[in-house]
């Protein structure tokens, strides 16, 4: 099937009062899981590689091609999307490959910038038929350190969204990037009260602090794409050990890796499910 837009998924789903899950992609391995996750619940899936995944890759080109192949291969309904980007080249780079949507995080730059700045990366992107997520009040623990003291204000996030003209909007309302405890407190009478005033799907960022029960009240509050990254490197990473625990002579790598890939599939098809309702 080929990519679709986030903008598309996202109407639906909040058409419909659904979530969708939105999983970052680091390894060819998570690409293959998200999208064996996607055809096995029936649902989309956002397939994201964060800037910070391109830094490792050193190129975004290799790791975005090889999981467009892997989502166009399939039956399922995926978008390929850049998370976090701050480098507007970046951006650039990733609508002539091929990505059906963008995130411009332009929260750590100063208010008037970052509103004039969202603005020309979604004409760009939007004369290219490509999606753009923005960020407005700076979602915390970006660097590592757990931050969920920042909120978004209402209406400041509407005339954002109004003045910028993204198809969505990532908002403060207490979570956290890179939690590994699912301890995270959120702000759901803010997310009501930004539903309301926001014509755009709302985006929460650093999902994996955030317990089950939480995440369900959260979209019934009016958020819509749910990232999540670290909570399914988690898991990978503990099949992989434990592989390599009970298989101590093991050499050939797509045995451990493997045993990563089975346990991303298995919890994001769980999360996918949880999130639609
Ligand atoms: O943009 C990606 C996410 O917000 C993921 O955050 O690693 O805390 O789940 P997380
Ligand atoms: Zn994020």
């Amino acid at each position: 099937m080929s990519l679709v837009t986030l903008g598309e998924v996202l109407a639906a789903a909040r058409r419909e009062g659904r979530g969708v899950g939105a999983f970052n992609v680091i390894q060819v391995e998570h690409a293959e899981a998200l999208v064996a996750a996607a055809e096995e619940t029936g649902l989309p899936v956002v397939l994201q590689i964060s800037e910070n995944a391109v830094r490792y890759h050193g190129a975004l080109a290799p790791i975005a091609l090889a999981t467009k192949a892997v989502a166009v291969a399939s039956f399922a309904t995926c978008v390929l999307h850049l998370d976090h980007a701050e480098d507007e080249e970046l951006v650039d780079e990733a609508v002539a490959l091929g990505f059906t949507s963008v995130m411009f995080d332009g929260s750590r730059l100063d208010d008037a910038t970052n509103r004039e700045t969202t603005r020309a990366v979604v004409g760009r992107c939007h004369d290219a038929g490509v999606s753009v997520e923005a960020e407005l009040g700076e979602i915390g623990g970006k660097d590592g350190v757990h931050a969920p003291g920042v909120r978004t204000d209402p209406s400041d996030a509407a005339a954002f969204a109004a003045e910028t003209g993204v198809d969505a909007l990532a908002v403060a309302v207490g979570s956290s990037h890179a939690m590994t405890s699912r301890t995270a407190t959120l702000d759901l009478e803010l997310v009501a009260r930004i539903r309301d005033l926001v014509s755009v799907p709302l985006v929460l960022h650093g999902s994996s602090g955030v317990p089950d029960d939480t995440l369900v009240s959260a979209v019934r509050a009016g958020m819509t794409k749910v990232n999540i990254a670290t909570h399914l490197n988690a898991a990978f990473t503990r099949a992989v050990r434990d592989h390599l625990e009970a298989n101590p002579s093991v050499v050939d790598t797509r045995r451990y890796l493997g045993a990563g890939r089975s346990a991303v599939q298995a919890e994001a098809a769980r999360l996918l499910r949880l999130l639609a309702g």
